[in-house]
């Protein structure tokens, strides 16, 4: 059965703990919705994933449209998430409509946005046209030029501020927040005060869910990552190791065999 925003609400009222994870092609969304990851967002981090860029301030929406075809393709039962990127829903909350109804049309069944008051019109107009959305708040990697260096956002009394932007965007109708970078403490508090699900990415263990970029959950992700990445798998150096045997084995002759052979 395909994941709803209603299963969401009902795991929160349950604390039935889930789980979010990126995808950017549909042969892994295939293998992600088989396992049973029950989102799959396409995050503007395809950027530096997928795009080889420095952050995500350069993603186009064709290019996030691209990718979120291509996990929509690949997704059964899985709510696929498209990320709206910068410059697509800042200007006004028409063009935000705009832009979402474009990832719904190429199969997104909700999307996401990143800021918190500032981004409620936006939210608000999108609800009302029928369009699920996810909100963003904490480090929000599109203000990388305005927040700088520092990463861990909420401390003190921006942690107030945050909890105001999470109320304000729950308000506006967002059925779900991803909160990122923030103490552990704030993201119990944000988690409680809100009666939609968080989804936590260095938010600690009280939010509602917790997501992973896939590239750093499976060892992709060159050295440093950041703290609150886990890696389940180290694929850099399965790929690594697989390339340069493959190299070997032509070297000396061992491939192709007489089973890789047409006749
Ligand atoms: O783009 C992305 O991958 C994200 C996650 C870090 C939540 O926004």
């Amino acid at each position: 059965m395909p994941v709803t925003t209603a299963d969401l609400a009902a795991w929160k009222q349950r604390r039935e703990r889930f789980v979010m994870l990126t995808a950017y092609d549909a042969l892994t969304a295939r293998v992600l919705d088989e396992a049973g990851v029950p989102l799959l967002l396409v995050g503007d981090s395809l950027g530096n994933n997928v795009l080889g860029y420095d952050t995500t301030i350069p993603v186009t929406m064709e290019e996030s449209l691209i990718f979120t075809a291509a996990v929509a393709r690949g997704a059964r039962n899985a709510m696929v998430v498209g990320d709206l990127p910068f410059g697509s829903y800042q200007a006004s909350a028409a063009e935000a409509v705009r832009n979402a109804t474009r990832l719904v049309k190429v199969g997104a069944n909700a999307v996401k946005l990143e800021g918190g008051r500032r981004s409620a019109k936006a939210v608000g107009r999108m609800t009302q046209a029928g369009i699920p959305v996810m909100g963003h708040l904490g480090f929000t990697p599109q203000s990388a030029n305005a927040f700088g260096r520092r990463v861990v956002r909420g401390r003190g009394e921006e942690g107030d501020e945050l909890l105001a932007d999470a109320l304000a965007l729950q308000e506006a109708g967002c059925f779900a927040i991803v909160l990122e970078a923030i103490p552990a403490e704030l993201g119990t508090r944000i988690t409680d005060a809100v009666e939609v699900p968080t989804i936590g990415i260095g938010a600690g263990p009280g939010c509602d869910g917790q997501v992973l970029v896939i590239t750093d959950l499976l060892g992709l992700t060159p050295d440093p990552t950041p703290r609150f990445v886990k890696r389940y798998a180290d694929l850099r150096s399965t790929i690594a190791e697989a390339a340069t045997r493959f190299a070997k084995d032509v070297a000396e002759g061992h491939y192709p065999g007489p089973e890789h052979q047409y006749h």
